[in-house]
């Protein structure tokens, strides 16, 4: 049984532990310039159907950094974008390449890719969810906050990917997450429905609700995101005037923790989804630090799907 790296979903509690402590080990390694290079010979195909700065270059410059190597694959370059069926392009790929990563549109194309695959798929992205980016965001409030039980993640915005990433992972970590959306754009309904089921074992509290100042109240951990992900552009207008009261700004963040961090995936949009004054504040912006630990998640879940650890 091939195991793939789809959705949090999937993970247990004690697997995404393990997991960050492998980042972590990976992390200090290279941060140390050691001679590490578990990854020797190690070929990851990397498939972008939407653009990326940060995916891409965590995933090629990581695996080059631990002795792998990575090959960049638009739509343009391969015949998926000339209608080569998802099919034999994952069992074709699949005689290439040791692992996968996919950034696509419907959850459902990579859902047919990893059943097609014969080697461990990762999602680097679809409309529904983005687990490589809360795995790196998981490590930073690891690092910055010493901990990731107990805390309290406010989610603003837009019910996206990156929303309902985070819905899994309150679910099977436990701990509390608010998220606030306008009415007519709430996270996935089967999301929520099976993270609430989770949230009975775990323990995680996971609260929808339209008032951003509920969900800042005493949260340790401020997020959001773009208002119109990569191919909801023509949706834009129309969000951008729903979301403006879910904006992260310094009325709000007066609500949170006083020691609160700051996190967004990137790319951000200064004075829309958040104001300059909040990304840009140094003593509680962590943005960058996630854009790095990307590189050291994806590794150790590199790692751990091909049995390198
Ligand atoms: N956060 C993130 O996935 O960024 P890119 O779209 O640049 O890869
Ligand atoms: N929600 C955003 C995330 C970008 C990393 C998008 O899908 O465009």
């Amino acid at each position: 049984m091939i195991r793939h790296c789809l959705s949090l979903k999937d993970l247990t509690k004690q697997e995404i532990l393990e997991l960050l402590d492998l980042s972590q080990q990976i992390k200090n390694k290279i941060k140390s310039k050691q001679d590490y290079k578990p990854l020797s010979g190690v070929i990851l195909g990397m498939i972008f159907e939407k653009p990326s700065t940060r995916t891409r270059l965590s995933f090629e410059a990581g695996m080059k950094r631990l002795g792998g190597d990575a090959i960049f694959l638009s739509p343009r370059d391969i015949q998926l974008g000339r209608g080569e069926t998802i099919e034999d392009t994952a069992r074709v790929i699949s005689r290439y390449v040791d692992i996968v990563m996919i950034r696509t549109f419907e959850h459902s194309r990579i859902e047919r890719f990893a059943q097609y695959s014969t080697v461990p798929v990762i999602n680097a992205l679809t409309d529904l969810l983005h687990p490589c980016q809360v795995l790196a965001d998981l490590l930073t409030i690891k690092e910055k906050l010493g901990r990731i039980e107990d805390i309290k993640v406010a989610f603003f915005g837009d019910g996206n990917n990156m929303a309902n990433s985070w819905i899994y992972a309150a679910a099977v970590l436990g701990f509390e997450l608010r998220v606030a959306t306008p009415v007519d754009f709430a996270p996935n309904g089967v999301v929520v429905k099976e993270a609430l089921e989770l949230a009975t074992k775990s323990g995680a509290r996971i609260i929808l609700t339209n008032n951003p100042e509920e969900a800042a109240k005493d949260a340790d951990v401020l997020y959001t995101d773009v208002w119109a992900s990569m191919g909801q552009e023509d949706q834009k207008e129309k969000k951008h005037a729903l979301m403006r009261p879910y904006q992260v700004n310094r009325e709000l963040v007066k609500y949170a923790n006083k020691d609160y961090i700051f996190m967004h995936c990137l790319p951000a949009h200064r004075g829309e989804e958040v104001e300059a004054e909040v990304i840009d504040d140094e003593k509680h912006s962590v943005i960058f630090d996630e854009a790095e630990n990307r590189t050291y998640a994806q590794l150790a879940t590199i790692m751990n799907l091909i049995g390198r650890v």
